[in-house]
């Protein structure tokens, strides 16, 4: 059957009401962070369920898990991603605007994960560089990119040695997003040309085994090798 613009947002409901299932805390959590002024640029909550099952993949066997998320917002995606990672799991997330670092500090502590969650209060090209020198190579299990749409090939190339051997790397967005789709021509909007770039660097790259989950906005995944 042919895909049209109701049957795409019909998709969306569909997977959202069957993938999606939530506890209260993170079902209402982004009403209050848009009350609070925060943008509703979260991921879904099957999503954030894809998010999970990546972290909980990347932390079987592992006695001390580790997952970088680039882009924290309100804390919603990290709360799914530590969760993921279970309890002797470990999140940085990265957010260098103090509005949204103060909301997601307190998301994690009511959310009871506050412990395992650290929040760097930076820009990703900043904060990637000290985290190889503090934790050194391949140290993360998951890395998960949603900040800067046009500093994604930068920030992979900065994450590749922070992820170990057998680690996932996820991006979100690698098909659209409010402003750009990934089929608007290629010279019209910067975001959709550098996701298109790092989407092909992602899918050729010798060092990964690569796919793209066309879920919401495109959630593209990369195994190291
Ligand atoms: C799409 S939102 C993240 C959403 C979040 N991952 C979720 O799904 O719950 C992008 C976030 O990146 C943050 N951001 C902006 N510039 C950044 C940068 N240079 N480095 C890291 N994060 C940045 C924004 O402030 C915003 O909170």
């Amino acid at each position: 059957m042919k895909m049209t613009p109701e049957r795409w947002d019909a998709t969306n409901a569909y997977c959202r009401e069957v993938f999606g299932r939530q506890d209260d805390h993170l079902a209402g959590l982004m009403e209050r962070a848009a009350r609070a002024g925060l943008p509703e640029i979260a991921v879904s909550a099957d999503v954030g369920r894809l998010l999970s099952l990546f972290a909980a993949i990347t932390a079987s066997g592992r006695a001390s898990p580790r997952a970088l998320e680039l882009g924290t917002l309100a804390g919603y995606s990290g709360i799914w991603i530590v969760r993921g990672l279970g309890p002797h799991g470990r999140l940085i997330t990265v957010e260098p605007e103090a509005k949204h670092a103060d909301f997601a500090q307190h998301a994690f502590e009511e959310a009871g994960v506050a412990d395992r969650v650290e929040i760097r209060r930076e820009k990703a090209l900043e904060a990637l560089p000290k985290l190889l020198k503090e934790f050194g190579p391949e140290s993360f299990d998951l890395i998960f990119f949603d900040a800067i749409k046009t500093e994604y090939v930068r920030y992979f190339a900065l994450a590749h040695p922070l992820l170990r051997r057998g680690g996932l790397l996820v991006a979100d967005n690698a098909l659209g997003s409010g402003e750009w789709w990934i089929d608007t021509p290629p010279g019209t909007n910067d975001s959709r040309d550098a996701v298109d770039r790092f989407n092909r660097l992602l899918a050729e790259h010798d060092g990964y085994d690569a796919a793209v989950l066309p879920i919401r906005e495109g959630v593209a995944v990369g195994r190291k090798r």
